[in-house]
Parts: C-alpha cells; structure tokens; sequence
C-alpha cells in the first residue's frame, strides 16, 4: 500500500491515468458500436452488399451518382437507410423514368431478392432506418388510437379517410388502400418526397403499429354506409347533390308543369 501511495506522486502518475482513462473509454467504444452494427447487418450479408453494388452501378447510378453520393440528377442515398430502398423500389417508384413533380408508383422492376440487396448496399453507406420488424406490422394493435393518430398527423394530406389528396405543384398524397404493412411502416419512417418523417420521438413502434392496423381494417370493411363518392368528402358530396339531387328536382317541376297545359 506504501508503494502505491509513493507512486500515486509520481510525475507520470497523471499521464498514466489519463491513458488508462482514454483506453478504457476507446474501448468500451469499440465494443459497444460493433454490437450495434451486428444489430443492423443480421438480415444482410457482406454478399447482399456486394450484389447490391452491381446492380446500383447498372440502374441507379445514372442519378444518384458512383457509390450513391449524388448527382443533378437525383439526391445522395448515404444515410437514407435499407427502409428508404425497400419503400422506393419495392412501391416501383425507383428507378424513376422521368423528372417529373413526383415519382410516380408503378410495377416494381426488381425482384424481392434485388430489392434485398439494393438496400443491403445502401445500408452499408451509412446508417438509417431499417426494414421494419414483423412484430410491428401484424395488423394487431389498436385500431382506436391507429384512427386518432391518422386524423392527427396524416389526415391533412391522406383525407381522414386515407382516400388522398392534391398537394401544391402538381404533388399529391396518394390514396392508401392497397398498400403493403411493411410499405406503410417504410413510408412513416423515411418520408418520401413532400411526406414527412415521423421518428420513434414522434409516434412509436407501436403508435406505428396501430396506425397500420387502423388503415387494413378501414380497408377491409369497406364503406357499410353506401357508395362513398370516392371518400373525397364535400367536394364530390356537394356535387352530387347539386348535379343529382337538383337534377331530379328540375325534372320534376318539368314534368308537373308539362301536366298541367
Ligand atoms: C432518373 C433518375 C433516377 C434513377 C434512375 C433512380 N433514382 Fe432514386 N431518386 C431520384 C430522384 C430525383 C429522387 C428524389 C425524389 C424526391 O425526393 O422528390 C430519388 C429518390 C430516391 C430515394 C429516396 C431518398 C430519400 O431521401 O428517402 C431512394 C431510396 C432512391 N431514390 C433509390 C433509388 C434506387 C435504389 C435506384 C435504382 C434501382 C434509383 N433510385 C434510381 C432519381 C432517380
Ligand atoms: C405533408 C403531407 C403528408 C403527411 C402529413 C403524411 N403524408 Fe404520407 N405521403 C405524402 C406524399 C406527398 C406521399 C407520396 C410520396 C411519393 O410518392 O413518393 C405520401 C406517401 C405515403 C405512403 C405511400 C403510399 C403508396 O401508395 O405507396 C404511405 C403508406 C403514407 N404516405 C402514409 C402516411 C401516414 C401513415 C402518415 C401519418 C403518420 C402520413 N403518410 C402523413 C404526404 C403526406
């Protein structure tokens, strides 16, 4: 113990400290990010990567640039995430054909298994959201509060009834019937486009999980009420009226007045 104390008045006793301090710091670093990204890479292989690389040089580097760090022609994909490839590709809105207001949703061109490794090789630039886990897009959380959190936060642009709406400059926010769970998960987490990003901060996993769940039951049950005019609300509503209704009235004091010459 005697020693100890001589040593602890050593000059190099501080510059030791602080080196013991900063490896043990340096290390408990290193430990903790390579866990993380053990966590991030489970689903991909150094192999996924590598494909992916192939076939983002063939179809998307045109745009986005060599190694995804973009071009006038289409935004850097560092950092954007495995869940921004998945979404694009998988909805078919990349590759886009044209410059346009939007990209538009079409047939998806690549197969589940290149679409895999797309978003492999962009996960690998950086990281970002990943593909949503399956225990949040089960369609079995509450639709209640799903129903509240919509009105809330996506109503403004997807209609209350998520039958979409027109944006400014030519954008629009599609209608949301038909679309994958995992797509939906994807579109909250990355925003696409005009969208914006809703974050863990924002509305949870299972916030996330009851939206999903709120838009496949109003898409399964359909409209019980009659006809919903395309769920646009006041617009097609008041129209019908006035062409339908007003319509049926007109004729009608035709017909009496025709009687009564
Ligand atoms: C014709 C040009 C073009 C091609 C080809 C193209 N993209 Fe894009 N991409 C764009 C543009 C432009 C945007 C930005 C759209 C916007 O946000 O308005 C974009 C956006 C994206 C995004 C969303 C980025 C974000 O911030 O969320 C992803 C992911 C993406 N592209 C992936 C791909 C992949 C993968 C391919 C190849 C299969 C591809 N793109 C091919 C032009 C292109
Ligand atoms: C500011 C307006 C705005 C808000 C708020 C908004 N969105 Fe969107 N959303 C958009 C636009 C614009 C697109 C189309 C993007 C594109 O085509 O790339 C979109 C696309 C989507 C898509 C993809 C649809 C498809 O056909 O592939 C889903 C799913 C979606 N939104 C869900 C939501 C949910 C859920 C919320 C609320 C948590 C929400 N959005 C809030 C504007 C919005």
């Amino acid at each position: 113990m005697k020693a100890l104390s001589q040593k602890r008045r050593h000059p190099l006793a501080a510059i030791a400290l602080l080196l013991m301090g900063l490896l043990v710091t340096g290390g408990l670093y290193a430990v903790a990010t390579t866990v993380n990204q053990a966590k991030a890479s489970t689903s991909f292989s150094a192999n996924d990567a590598e494909e992916g690389g192939k076939l983002f040089a063939a179809n998307c580097a045109t745009c986005h640039g060599m190694g995804a760090s973009g071009s006038q022609a289409g935004p850097s994909l560092v950092g954007v995430g495995a869940a921004a490839v998945d979404f694009q590709v998988g909805t078919g809105r990349m590759p886009m054909q044209m410059n346009g207001p939007q990209a538009y949703k079409k047939p998806a061109q690549f197969n589940e298994e290149q679409t895999h490794q797309l978003s492999a090789y962009v996960a690998s630039l950086g990281p970002g959201p990943s593909i949503p886990e399956a225990s949040v897009l089960d369609g079995q959380g509450d639709a209640a509060n799903g129903g509240e959190l919509f009105r809330v936060n996506c109503a403004m642009c997807h209609n209350a009834a998520a039958a979409g709406g027109a944006l400014t400059r030519g954008k629009f926010a599609p209608a949301l019937s038909g679309v994958s769970e995992k797509h939906i998960y994807e579109a909250m987490v990355t925003g696409p486009q005009n969208m914006p990003v809703f974050s863990d901060a924002n509305i949870g996993p299972e916030g996330k999980r009851d939206i999903i769940t709120f838009l496949k039951q109003i898409e399964a049950n359909g409209s019980p009420g009659g006809a919903d005019l395309g769920a646009l609300g006041p617009v097609s509503e008041g129209l019908f009226v006035w062409i339908a209704g007003l319509g049926v009235i007109i004729a009608f004091t035709i017909w009496l007045t025709s009687r009564t010459s």
